[in-house]
């Protein structure tokens, strides 16, 4: 019998709301494909922070390496200065688990509304990889002579040979798996970051070589936020950095409805890797039932996937597309026509009427 450990992190306000409506999916879906699973559920976040002063134990963290997978919620408190949770909390796990990719898949389900004229689900279905350890998010820079007129701030771009080689190196062949478009674009800005965008670019085309099934495309990061919304039809995987990744992702999150049914994962290919909706904690919506958990409930097809259930998180996803196509009047919070826990019953009955 197939088991797995799964730790479960419900963060920060709609967190544990969307993260319960996966775990309900999940119980279906493990129903459907035999397989078993535990999960431990950790209190970390903003509220704990409050109360403690702790944001991620050493102990806890060494625990939570034990995982093949981290199912998390949301990271976020309007009380706690921003960065804190950040850094020391989502950011820690990316970089401590060496979880190099930023998987972003942008796919338009049916009957999900795109505010991109005259597009549909054929022209909005690609992949963002972001590099996830690296660049200005590395946290290198300092203060000199802070609280003067005459202060220093500097936020270092790092970016190394190995890390930029696993990266795009991952980025060929998913490119590869995907499907038979075979066309892999990069997004970096190498007329001004003429140095560490230098290294991706000469990265990029030796490994090119090794992959002659697959076209190379190059934009600026720039002129890509421009074609992605005029012709996202275009697009196959995107590799990019850490930095233009987040915000590109962003973008690529309202081509395909909105923060309600976006989801990423953190990977370690060889390690502990997390799964987590994109939108953030969303503390307005606390408690209200208003929340879409399809975001959460697209991480846990992710997850699903990265575990080897390849079937499993076809279901998941099946019953996403049912749900969206025939069930709710809109993606956004409040406006479903459903609560939070209704849209999560939704897809685990349409789970388990899939025939097959
Ligand atoms: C994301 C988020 C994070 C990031 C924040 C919360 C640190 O925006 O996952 O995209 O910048 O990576
Ligand atoms: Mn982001």
């Amino acid at each position: 019998m197939r088991h797995y450990r799964i730790a479960v992190i419900g963060g920060d306000g709609t967190g544990p709301e969307v993260v319960h409506e996966g775990l309900k999916v999940l119980a279906a879906v493990a129903r459907r494909e035999d397989f078993t699973y535990e999960t431990v559920q950790y209190d970390l976040g903003g509220e704990r922070y409050l109360r403690t002063g702790e944001v991620l134990p050493d102990s806890v963290l060494r625990e939570l390496g034990q995982f093949k997978a981290i199912y998390l919620g949301a990271v976020g408190h309007p009380d706690v200065p921003p960065g804190i949770l950040e850094r020391g909390l989502l950011l820690r796990i990316r970089f401590e688990f060496q979880q190099y990719i930023n998987l972003r898949p942008v796919k338009l389900y049916p009957g999900v509304e795109t505010p991109i004229k005259n597009k549909g689900p054929e022209d909005i279905d690609f992949v963002i990889i972001r590099e996830n350890t690296e660049g200005l998010y590395c946290g290198a820079g300092g203060f000199l002579h802070k609280g003067t007129p005459y202060e220093v701030a500097t936020q270092e771009l790092i970016n190394t040979r190995q890390g930029v080689e696993r990266c795009l190196r991952y980025a060929f062949e998913f490119c590869r798996q995907r499907n038979d478009q075979k066309k892999l674009t990069l997004v970096l800005k190498t007329n001004v970051l003429t140095y560490a965008h230098d290294l991706w670019w000469r990265v990029f085309q030796e490994l090119a070589r090794e992959y002659p099934d697959i076209k190379t495309d190059y934009n600026h990061v720039d002129a890509c936020c421009m074609w992605m919304v005029k012709n996202p039809e275009w697009y196959d995987t995107i590799v990019t950095e850490n930095m233009f990744g987040d915000i590109i992702t962003d973008l690529a999150a309202i081509l395909q409805g909105g923060l309600g049914v976006a989801a990423g994962a953190n990977i370690n290919p060889q390690g502990t890797s997390m799964f987590e909706p994109m939108g953030g904690s969303a503390p307005k919506y606390t408690g209200t039932g208003k929340i879409n958990p399809l975001a959460a409930i697209l991480a846990l097809k992710l997850m699903l996937e990265f575990l080897g259930e390849t079937r499993a998180a076809q279901r998941v996803e099946q019953a996403v597309a049912y749900v969206t196509a025939h069930k709710l009047k809109s993606m956004a919070a409040g406006q479903m026509g459903y609560t939070t826990s209704e849209v999560g019953d939704l897809v685990v009955q349409a789970l388990e009427a899939q025939r097959e």
